[in-house]
């Protein structure tokens, strides 16, 4: 066993109660100590030893208390209208003297065509960071499988999923191969200044995932094209305006062909392949019945 397997690191891991955070934690070795941190000091894993401390983005000195003694901090945040977030977080993590940062960004930043609001945001967060000092790493994912988990409510009453430009193809990716990509790079100095580009391994349209989960449930399911009208409703139900933009921005590149790529980079960094949206929605079948 290497120095660096057994080496017991304080990780802190901002986003506790989001999506991809809890599922690192599972591939953090017992001997790290942990420090979870959301607005709301919730218990979301059952990790034992691990402490889930309050912090908000929007109060700086919540941050630098949180991240004190941290060799490396998990960063999440979610609000493209708020960059201060992000610039909040940097800043305490430079006072706390934190010893690596790994980012949750996205993919999109490779994407040059990209210059909707939230591909910006994340290549600024992006720079922002490499200027930083810190030893960084970048975990830039594609689209998370689970967003098809939207189509669970209409699938159960309808048999029905619905997507932007259905036809068009998305490399997209298991939250839980994000998770086990990013645990293996935290504190992890043969990690320092990279960016890891993550994808699934395959590049799948509305309709095939359709197809898959029809398949997986025994039953037929039609997938309904929506106008871009259609979507940006949608979208400006949940966000504001200039996210919705984005949400549609976003939608065209993919409809260009700007998210098909596939990348080997869950395998090079778990050693096992990427999980194929088959196998996640098997492994999630119980949310579509
Ligand atoms: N979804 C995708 O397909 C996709 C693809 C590529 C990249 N990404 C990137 O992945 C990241 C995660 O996105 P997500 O929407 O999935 O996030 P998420 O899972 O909803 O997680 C957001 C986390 O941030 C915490 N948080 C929010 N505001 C906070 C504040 N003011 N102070 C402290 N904690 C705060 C939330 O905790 P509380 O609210 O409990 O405080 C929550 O734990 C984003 O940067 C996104 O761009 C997403």
């Amino acid at each position: 066993m290497t120095a660096t397997a057994t080496t017991s690191r304080h990780i802190v891991l901002t986003g506790a109660t989001g999506q991809i955070a809890p599922l690192v934690v599972r591939h953090l070795a017992a001997h790290h100590r942990l420090t979870l941190t959301s607005r709301t000091a919730r218990t979301t894993t059952r990790r034992p030893g691990a402490e889930h401390v309050a912090c908000d983005y929007d109060a700086p000195e919540s941050l630098v208390d949180a991240f004190r003694g941290a060799d490396a901090l998990f960063v999440v945040t979610n609000d493209p209208t708020r960059p201060e977030h992000d610039r909040n977080i940097l800043k305490a993590a430079v006072e706390a003297s934190v010893g690596h940062i790994v980012k949750l960004s996205a993919a999109a930043v490779h994407d040059r065509g990209a210059q909707d609001l939230v591909t910006r945001w994340q290549r600024d967060n992006e720079e922002r960071i490499r200027r930083s000092g810190i030893p960084w790493t970048m975990i830039q994912p594609r689209l998370f499988m689970s967003h098809a988990l939207a189509w669970a409510s209409s699938i159960r009453t309808a048999g029905v999923t619905y997507a932007l430009h259905p036809h068009s193809r998305n490399a997209c990716i298991a939250p839980e191969d994000i998770a086990e990509a990013s645990a293996r790079v935290l504190g992890d100095a043969q990690h320092h200044f990279r960016s890891y580009e993550l994808t699934g391994p395959q590049s799948l349209t509305a309709h095939e995932q359709s197809a898959v989960l029809a398949e997986l449930l025994g039953r037929p399911l039609v997938c309904r094209e929506l106008s871009r009208a259609e979507a940006h409703a949608s979208y400006s139900r949940r966000y504001p305006t200039a996210m919705a933009d984005a949400l549609v921005a976003s939608a065209e590149r993919q409809l260009a062909g700007a998210k098909a790529r596939t990348t080997d980079t869950v395998e090079r960094l778990t050693g096992r392949p990427a999980t194929t949206f088959a196998e996640w929605a098997a492994r999630h079948r119980d949310r579509f019945v």
